[in-house]
Formats: structure tokens, sequence, C-alpha cells
């Protein structure tokens, strides 16, 4: 099929503005096109406060994560202050991309021509550069990327002008506060790339009518099986947020028949009852249950690839529990099976979604979290 010329004007997007009971899905060119996507970029990717996993990513001076979010190459890395940093993943001489992978070092040491920069980002060295007029190294860091915190989890905004991540979030801390994120732990975190457009995955993320078909062995035989009958609340939060809640007993980490920690002591309320599933637009994926958090962080990597990171999570008590290593293992389980489950899946809906005969679908009131978040990203890509 040949794609409108417009693809970016309102009047295709119409189905998807109703509501949801009388909504469709997105076209299934926002799925593949590249002109889509390059939409998200510019107007999503690159103004938006975007989730790039708890700070135990890194957690010594020295230690850094390099990786690419929507086309920008970038480092994370924790300074000798122990702060958490962003850089552009760009020599300021010739833009050649600085580092791969993760580790721990003292500094960055372009691979090109040896320009060696600190991990504050300061040039210290540019040999060769000695005749070069008017040049001062002091101005010649690595180009800074503003890095903001929620408790332990960071995120990053490559617009210079952006309102701060507070702003951003509204109350979501409030409603996260339960959960003691400043006192967590990531004990492993998990990376796998998956042949879906980012939408997808998000989509599947807050979408439980899938969870008794593609998880019919697995999650579907815990409890939550109990938000068949009884639908989580979907709401959008007073920030740029939605989130699920269900009640439900036992823990959500955990297959049938499993035994677990203790649940956190933290907890009042709701958190005390349930589980809360919180997607932090764009790419922020986080659930939180009685006794541990885990989250997905969502890296697009072009219009129909991406970069999936998973982080499990424990109050620092649990982690330090002598039993832990041994427990931890039945978490493990539920997750590599649950993340491999909706991977497959994600990527089988990405193939059929980019067929030429694919058209939009119509929604159940069980996708509501997805139909909304499908909403925010056309009001952002493609205005009303
Ligand atoms: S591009 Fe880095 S030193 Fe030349
Ligand atoms: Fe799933």
């Amino acid at each position: 099929m040949t794609l409108p010329q417009d693809l970016l004007d309102p009047k295709h997007y119409a189905g998807t503005r109703r509501p949801v009971e009388e909504a469709s899905t997105l076209p299934p060119w926002a799925y593949y096109s590249p002109r889509f996507y390059e939409a998200e970029r510019e107007r999503i990717f690159l103004r938006a406060w975007n989730f790039v996993g708890h700070g135990g990513r890194i957690p010594n001076s020295g230690d850094y994560a390099a990786f690419d979010l929507a086309g920008v190459p970038l480092i994370l890395v924790r300074g000798r202050d122990g702060k958490p940093r962003a850089f552009a993943n760009s020599c300021r001489h010739r833009g050649a991309e600085m580092v791969q992978g993760e580790g721990r070092c003292n500094g960055f040491a372009c691979p090109y021509h040896g320009w060696a920069y600190g991990l504050d980002g300061a040039l210290r060295g540019a040999p060769g550069m000695e005749r070069t007029a008017d040049f001062d190294k002091a101005d010649w860091g690595l180009k800074p990327i503003r890095l903001e915190t929620m408790g332990a989890y960071m995120f990053v905004n490559f617009d210079p002008d952006a309102a701060p991540l507070s702003d951003w979030l509204g109350d979501l801390p409030e409603l996260l506060a339960p959960y003691a994120l400043d006192d967590t732990v990531l004990v492993r975190r998990t990376e796998y790339d998956v042949a879906c457009n980012w939408k997808v995955y998000v989509e599947n993320f807050m979408d439980y009518y899938h969870t008794p078909t593609v998880h019919k062995t697995t999650l579907a035989a815990t409890d939550l099986s109990a938000y068949h009958q009884n639908p989580p609340d979907t709401w959008i939060g007073k920030g740029e947020y939605l989130t699920l809640y269900a009640e439900h007993k036992g823990s959500a980490a955990l297959l049938r028949g499993a035994t677990g920690f203790p649940e956190m002591k933290t907890l009042t309320g709701p958190s005390a009852v349930g589980s809360t599933y919180v997607c932090a637009f764009p790419n922020a994926l986080m659930a939180h249950t009685k006794d541990c958090l885990w989250y997905v962080e969502i890296h697009p990597t072009g219009p129909a690839t991406m970069r999936l990171g998973v982080g499990a999570v424990f109050p620092r008590e649990t982690a330090e529990r002598p039993d832990f290593e041994e427990v931890v293992q039945q978490y493990y389980e539920r997750w590599d099976v649950s993340v491999d489950e909706d991977n497959r899946i994600n990527e089988q809906q990405q193939r059929g979604v980019s067929s030429p005969l694919a058209e939009a679908g119509r929604v159940s009131v069980m996708e509501t979290a997805s139909h909304l978040h499908r909403n925010w990203v056309l009001d952002r890509v493609v205005g009303n």
C-alpha cells in the first residue's frame, strides 16, 4: 500500500481519537513508517524526559553505560562526586562516538585522535592542538545532557529548555512514595533487541487483555488472572504518566506456587493490597508489587526495532538477606518467562501489522491504558 502523502494530517487518526468504546487502533503505518518515526523522534524523544533506568546501572564512580536512545548516542557515567551524569557520546573534535557498552573508567579517551575527557566531561588533553588558534580546552568539554532523578530512577532530556523532571512527572513521586525508591537496589538488568516498534511494546505492557492468552501457562496462572474479573482502574495521573492498579493476593512477581520474600514494610493503603503499573510517558514502564519492583526501559532504535532493558529492583533490606540469591531465582524465572512471551508476541504483532493488507482494528476496554498512550503520542506527533 502506498502511504498517504499527508501521513501526519490529524484526519487519518480520527478513529484513534474517539472514546475507547468507539475507538480504533492507530493506522498500521504508525508502527513502521520512517516518516512517522522521524516525527516521533523530533516531537517526543528529543523533548521528553526519557527513562534510562535505575542508578544501580552505574553504581560506582567511573561506571559508565553507553547506548543509543532514539538515534542519540549517549553516555551515562557516575562522577567522582557520586552523581550520575549524561553526555553526548560524540567527541567534540570530529564527532566520533567515544565509547561503547558498559564498564568502569577514569575518563574517556577518543579512539580517533586521542582527545581525553574527565568523568565530568571536561576536556583534559587534546594532543596536537597546541598551534590551533583561539583553542581553549575549557570550551570543548563533552556536551552535557540533562539528567534528573526520581528516587533511584534516572531520566534524561535532550532539550536544554525543557521544564524540570518534577514538572513532567507531576504527582507520580507521591503515588510511588510507599515504595521508597531511594532505598532500593537494582539486582539484575537484562537487555534484549526486539524487532518491533517501541509503541508495540508499551501497548503490550499496559494491556492486561493479553495476560490470559499470551501468559496462559505462566502469569495467567497467578493472581493476575483476577484482573479479568475485576478490571483495574486506569487513569491519567496529574503528570505525564498513566497507571493501572489492581488488588490481588500475593506477589505479582512470582509464578503460582512460588514462595518469595516478605512484603515491603513501607507499603500503606492501596500499595499494601495490590500492584501499581505505571507508564511514565514516553518510554518508562514500571511495575510495583508488594515485595519488589521491576521496570522496562524502551529505547527505540528505528521505526520497527527497539532495545529493551529490564531491571529487577528490591528494597535494600530484602537484597541484603542471606537467602537473597537463592530465593530471587524464582523472581528471575517469572520475569524471564514473561519477557520472552511478550517479546515473541510483540515481534509477531509487528510482522502482522507491517503487512500491506493490515488496517486499524477495534479496541477492548481492557486496553484503555494502551488507547490513552496512543492518544498521548498523537497529541505530540500530529496534534488535533
Ligand atoms: S574525533 Fe575524537 S579526537 Fe578526533
Ligand atoms: Fe505480557
